[in-house]
C-alpha cells in the first residue's frame, strides 16, 4: 500500500517528527511504501476561498505554491502527524487539510491515521473531534490515533503504540 505521512512539526528533532519516522519504519517493515513530507519547511498558504477551483480551475486551486507538489502525492493511506498548539491541531497540518477543498476529498484516500505530540494531558479532544470529521467527511477509515504529552514522547510505549497503529494497515 502507498502510504502519504505529513509531518507538521518545526522541530526536525521533536516528538512529532519522532513518531512521524518510527511509523514509517514499522510501515515500510511490513512492505508498504512510504513517503514522508515535513510540511512546516513547506510554503502553503491558507485556502483563499476564492471558488477559482469550483468554477474556472475545474478541480485545481489558484495559489501555485508547494501544495502542488502534494496533490500528486496523496495515497491510499494519509497519515497526520502534528503537535497541538492552543488545543488544536498545529496551523501547519491545518493548511495542507484545508487546501484540499479544491478537490473536495482526496479521492486515493481510504485509510487514515493520526499522530499528535502535546506538552500537557487531556489537550487532544478538539484535534480528535476534528480528524473523526474528516475521516467521515472523506470516507476514509480511521484507523486509529497515538497521542504523546511530555512523559511519553520517545517512550517504548508510545512505539509499541506507533507499531501497532502501523500494523493496522
Ligand atoms: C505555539 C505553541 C502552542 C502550544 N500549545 C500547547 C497546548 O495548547 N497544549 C499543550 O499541551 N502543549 C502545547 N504546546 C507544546 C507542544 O505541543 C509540545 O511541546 C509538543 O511536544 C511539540 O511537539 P514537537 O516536539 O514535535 O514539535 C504548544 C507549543 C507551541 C510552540
Amino acid at each position: 500500500m502507498n502510504i502519504l505521512i505529513l509531518q507538521a512539526s518545526p522541530r526536525a528533532k521533536g516528538s512529532t517528527a519522532w513518531m512521524a519516522e518510527e511509523y514509517k519504519k514499522a510501515a515500510e517493515a511490513a512492505g508498504h511504501q512510504v513517503t514522508l513530507v515535513n510540511v512546516s519547511r513547506k510554503k502553503i498558504a491558507g485556502c483563499l476561498a476564492c471558488e477559482y477551483c469550483h468554477t474556472k480551475g475545474n478541480g485545481a486551486c489558484i495559489q501555485k505554491d508547494d501544495m502542488q507538489e502534494l496533490y500528486p502525492l496523496m495515497a491510499e493511506a494519509l497519515v497526520l502527524a502534528a503537535p497541538i498548539y492552543y488545543f488544536t491541531l498545529n496551523a501547519q497540518i491545518q493548511a495542507p487539510i484545508q487546501r484540499m477543498y479544491c478537490v473536495n476529498k482526496p479521492a486515493k484516500v481510504t485509510k487514515m491515521a493520526l499522530l499528535m505530540s502535546s506538552y500537557s494531558p487531556g489537550v487532544y479532544d478538539g484535534a480528535t473531534a476534528e480528524f473523526r470529521d474528516i475521516c467521515n467527511y472523506w470516507e476514509a477509515e480511521n484507523m486509529g490515533i497515538v497521542t504523546a504529552k511530555i512523559d511519553e514522547q520517545k517512550t517504548d510505549a508510545t512505539l509499541q503504540k506507533i507499531i501497532a497503529l502501523a500494523g493496522k494497515l
